[in-house]
């Protein structure tokens, strides 16, 4: 959840921050991440931010690593679930080559209807195919179809997370031998690690079995090789081995 610095900033961004201080976490966006940010970046942050779920938004730091992360492994084809604005849609499609593309899925058109005008204005839209609705059907529909096989490098999933084993079990199919999928928000505020007792969120405590099940389910997968990162609300890295 949003933390109150000792200058109310982390609010403003929605950020769930993991590190031992806000100073801290400051210091990073301030020193590393603010004075980097492209335009187009900052401008979608910025609307964002105003958006009564704002909290839902990937943080600025973990959008500049998933940049620069897409720039290593030279991502082409991806997939993103879960868009709500498209910050992190937005920092995939600057990272990917002009004729790269994003299979993009949400629920909810609406919010990312808000973000399309930065990307349109950033010359970045060929590359995104959004559809709305669940995810899930449209997985089982490509898995039928037999030619989506093995064909992603990247695919970020940041949605529903009563729903991620499920992604898991298709995903693993559809992105290819040496490529990654990264699962967002798999230290779900901290609450992994909180007592029974904890007096959590009802919907902190709800997904938290889910993300401790999915956490052990990825740990215990010969088909990955996983990494666990404190960025954002925690990120695991997957790449496919076999
Ligand atoms: C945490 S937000 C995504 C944040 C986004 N990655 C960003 O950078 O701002 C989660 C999104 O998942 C979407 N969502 C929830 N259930 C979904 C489902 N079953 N299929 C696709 N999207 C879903 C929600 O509408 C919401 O926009």
């Amino acid at each position: 959840m949003a933390s109150n610095g000792e200058n109310g900033r982390h609010q403003e961004v929605g950020h769930k921050s993991l590190l031992q201080s806000d100073a801290l976490y400051q210091y990073i966006l301030e020193t590393s991440v603010y004075p980097r940010e492209p335009e187009a970046m900052k401008e979608l942050r910025e609307i964002t931010a105003k958006h009564p779920w704002n909290l839902m938004t990937t943080s600025a730091d973990e959008g500049q690593f998933l940049n620069m992360l897409l720039k290593l492994i030279n991502a082409k084809n991806t997939m993103e679930i879960g868009v709500f604005t498209g910050y992190s849609l937005l920092a995939t499609a600057m990272a990917l080559p002009d004729d790269g593309k994003i299979l993009a899925m949400d629920i909810n058109r609406d919010n990312y209807e808000i973000g399309l005008p930065v990307i349109e204005k950033a010359g970045l839209a060929h590359k995104i195919e959004f559809r709305e609705g669940p995810a899930l059907p449209v997985l089982d529909q490509m898995i039928e179809d037999g030619k989506y096989h093995g064909s992603y490098d990247f695919i970020f999933v940041d949605a529903d997370k009563d729903n991620y084993l499920n992604y898991h079990k298709r995903l693993i199919d559809l992105v290819k031998v040496g490529g990654l999928i990264g699962y967002d928000n798999t230290l779900w505020n901290g609450s992994v690690v909180a007592p029974p007792d904890a007096p959590l969120r009802k919907y902190v405590r709800y997904y938290r079995d889910f993300v401790l099940e999915l956490n052990k389910a990825l740990a215990a997968d010969p088909r990955i090789e996983i990494c666990q990162l404190p960025v954002g609300d925690g990120i695991t890295l997957c790449r496919r081995i076999s």
